[in-house]
């Protein structure tokens, strides 16, 4: 094989930058995650490590914001990533919004998905949260005239664990479907 193996590394990069958000003990509060995905067509998982303070309040109302971030928030949302709420109160960080099931929501953020906790998948002292998505909440700059999200206008950012950079959604390259036509 002409490629190298560089070990049983994390690859599956660039992944999006959220910023979730949670209500601990009656008040907000928020952390930055990049390790996330889509479930099923109703589900998205994130991965929080046990010891971080946003999970005692995600078990305990089994409710989270998924604020998708871009480049517009980035400084306090990397912010989000470098303080934990055992140490400092981030329930200031933002102005926010209680979503319609009881997550807070950031009012910066131009998408935020609010889901309830279907379940959990403990692994290697990380919480993967199970959560279905009962509502996103979308700004109107961020859609097209179908009313979907328009990501030649939406950028969201992208992070890479080897370097801890990150970048930005980049060109359309293709339709899909239609590239052999
Ligand atoms: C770019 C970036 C991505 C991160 N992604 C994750 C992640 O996916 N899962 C996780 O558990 N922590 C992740 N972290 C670390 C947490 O955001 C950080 O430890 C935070 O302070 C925890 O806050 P809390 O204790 O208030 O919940 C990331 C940090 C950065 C800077």
């Amino acid at each position: 094989m002409a490629k190298k193996n560089i070990g049983p590394v994390l690859a599956l990069y660039p992944s999006p930058v959220i910023v979730v958000g949670a209500m601990v003990d009656g008040k907000p509060t928020w952390t930055l995650a990049a390790h996330s995905g889509t479930m099923a067509h109703s589900h998205v998982m994130v991965s929080l490590v046990q010891a971080h303070y946003i999970n005692k309040g995600i078990r305990e109302n089994k409710k989270l914001s998924v604020n998708v971030v871009d480049e517009s928030w980035l400084k306090e949302a990397d912010r989000m990533g470098t303080i934990s709420g055992n140490k400092t109160d981030k329930s200031t960080a933002f102005d926010w919004t209680m979503g319609e099931n009881g997550a807070p929501v950031i009012n910066d953020a131009k998408v935020s998905i609010e889901c309830e906790v279907d379940g959990n998948y403990e692994l290697e002292r990380f919480d993967h949260f199970v959560c279905k998505i009962l509502a996103v909440y979308a700004d109107e700059t961020a859609l097209n005239d179908a009313g979907k999200i328009n990501y030649h206008v939406f950028k969201p950012v992208l992070f890479e664990f080897p370097t801890y950079e990150y970048f930005v959604l980049g060109e359309k390259v293709g339709n899909c479907g239609k590239m052999n036509a």
